[in-house]
């Protein structure tokens, strides 16, 4: 298995390599239509290929760095192999570095946060605007100051910068996300994991946005800008079997403790004393998820024989083309940077002015069929910043439960590398409609949830797959054999 085995794709086969891309769906008015997926910056769906290569990968199954059959040795090398592949797609040198599968990107920055056997008054420098999954891991162990944004939704880099100087001897490291999840806004990666490196500190990058959208390098261990600790998520990556990629320096891992211990994990156990195997398996506790890393693989060999350049272009262009025809609905408002786009990904964070963000969302989905997503996307405080949220008002908001929606919040519609004009041009008609409030339901909110409902439409999964309680009846009545 090679990250470039040969194989020609064009941008344009991509889309006939989404499972599910011609799905119909019901809507409000009877109707079926085209289901329109623009929430890929939550998971992407998978390439069919990636299915046909876990087709072919099963026979070979079995247990990895365990046994001595045929297909065990066969399985080990398959899952060794996806290992390199994961780390070459972000330009690891994989003599100095390893990779460590876990199943998603929090894992990774749990497992990093901890692994970094920080004191108490050690410094992580982290911004606003985080994702919670690289947030609050490095808030259980250390101090972490949070970086501000500006007007335009960027990281304050300047302060960054200063938050350096100023804590030099104490910060050991900058956590920084690639791509933001709201605003899609890519961070100088390299620049800052220069300046981390000048005051002696490491740099973690999470690349879970950045990765499916950009070219990623992370240098050689030896260039000021190499970025030493990067994680992402293969569900973000049209391979949603389970996946988390860490990838950091082989020396960082070999040291201290795992912190899920058991088989795997070990070379000698003895009653009194362990020594624990070399990384990855040290930090790869228990039987690995083999059909998973089989998966990437595959998804970041077609991204590879694309090129991730070209997929960034599109990207781009599809952007560019969205926000264009977003400018022109009124009352729309867009947060983050709507010019210039190259500096963000395909991620479109909105307000509909005097409208409910869980409205909007619900209206896209029940008369639209577009999916997007709509509340915080797990960024609370970039979320209450770029709202510009009072403290009064977040102290009033935090009475309401956690995930409540009606919490403050936008609508956010994400692109992956197989959507086009059409899908935008299906979401625009619909926004359309919603802004001129020319949508056809009368929605009611639920007080205690923040969701919407809407009389004689509701989504009956078990209509649409089969794993539903045989104890409910069913719309269509069908007794369940
Ligand atoms: C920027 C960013 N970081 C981290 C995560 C967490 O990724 P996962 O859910 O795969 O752990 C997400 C998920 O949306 C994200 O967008």
């Amino acid at each position: 298995m090679n990250s470039n085995d040969g194989r020609k794709i064009k941008l344009a086969d991509l889309r006939n390599q989404v499972v599910g891309i011609d799905t119909t769906i019901p809507l409000l008015d009877g109707s079926k239509r085209r289901y329109v997926f623009l929430d890929n910056a939550a998971s992407t769906p998978t390439f069919r290929s990636v299915l046909k290569c876990i087709e072919e990968f099963l026979p070979w199954y079995s247990g990895v760095h365990r046994g001595m059959g045929f297909k065990a040795v066969v399985a080990t090398n398959v899952y060794d192999q996806t290992h390199r592949i994961a780390g070459e797609f972000v330009g690891a040198d994989l003599q100095r570095n390893v990779v460590l599968f876990g199943k998603n990107t929090t894992e990774s920055v749990n497992l990093l946060a901890r692994r970094f056997n920080f004191a108490t008054d050690d410094v992580v420098i982290s911004t606003m605007m985080e994702h919670h999954s690289n947030d609050l891991p490095w808030r259980k162990y250390c101090k972490v100051i949070h970086v501000g944004i500006m007007e335009d939704g960027g990281v304050d880099l300047s302060v960054l910068k200063s938050e350096l100087q100023k804590h030099k001897g104490k910060v050991k490291l900058v956590a920084v996300s690639g791509a933001s999840n709201v605003t899609g806004i890519c961070n100088p990666i390299h620049e800052i994991a220069e300046w981390a490196h000048e005051v002696g500190a490491k740099i973690f990058v999470d690349a879970a946005q950045l990765a499916p959208h950009r070219p990623i390098d992370v240098l050689s261990n030896d260039d000021p800008r190499h970025i030493d600790f990067l994680a992402y998520s293969a569900h973000k990556i049209y391979a949603p079997f389970g996946i988390g990629v860490l990838v950091g320096p082989i020396e960082f891992f070999a040291k201290g403790d795992p912190d899920f211990v058991g088989g795997g994990t070990v070379s000698y156990v003895g009653l009194d004393d362990v020594e624990w195997a070399s990384p990855p398996q040290k930090d790869e506790a228990g039987s690995p998820n083999v059909v998973g890393a089989v998966a990437l693989a595959e998804a970041l060999t077609i991204l590879n024989a694309v090129g991730m350049e070209t997929i960034t272009e599109h990207e781009t262009q599809l952007l560019e083309y969205a926000i264009s025809r977003m400018k022109n609905l009124p009352g729309i408002r867009i947060y983050g940077p709507t010019e210039n786009l190259g500096r963000k990904v395909g991620v479109i964070p909105f307000t509909v002015g005097g409208m409910d963000h869980a409205l909007v969302a619900t209206i896209l989905s029940m008369e639209g069929g577009i999916g997007v997503r709509n509340g915080n996307f797990c960024a609370q405080v970039y979320m209450r910043k770029l709202l510009n949220v009072s403290p009064e008002e977040e102290k009033m908001k935090r009475a309401a439960r956690c995930d409540n929606p009606i919490l403050p919040g936008m609508v956010r519609a994400s692109f992956g590398c197989y959507n086009n004009e059409e899908d935008v041009d299906m979401f625009i008609e619909m926004l359309d409609r919603i802004v001129r409030k020319q949508f056809r339901g009368t929605y009611a909110i639920d007080p205690i949830t923040g969701m919407y409902s809407m009389n004689g439409y509701t989504v009956d999964a078990s209509a649409h797959f089969r794993f539903f309680d045989p104890h409910k009846p069913t719309t269509t009545g069908e007794e369940v054999a």
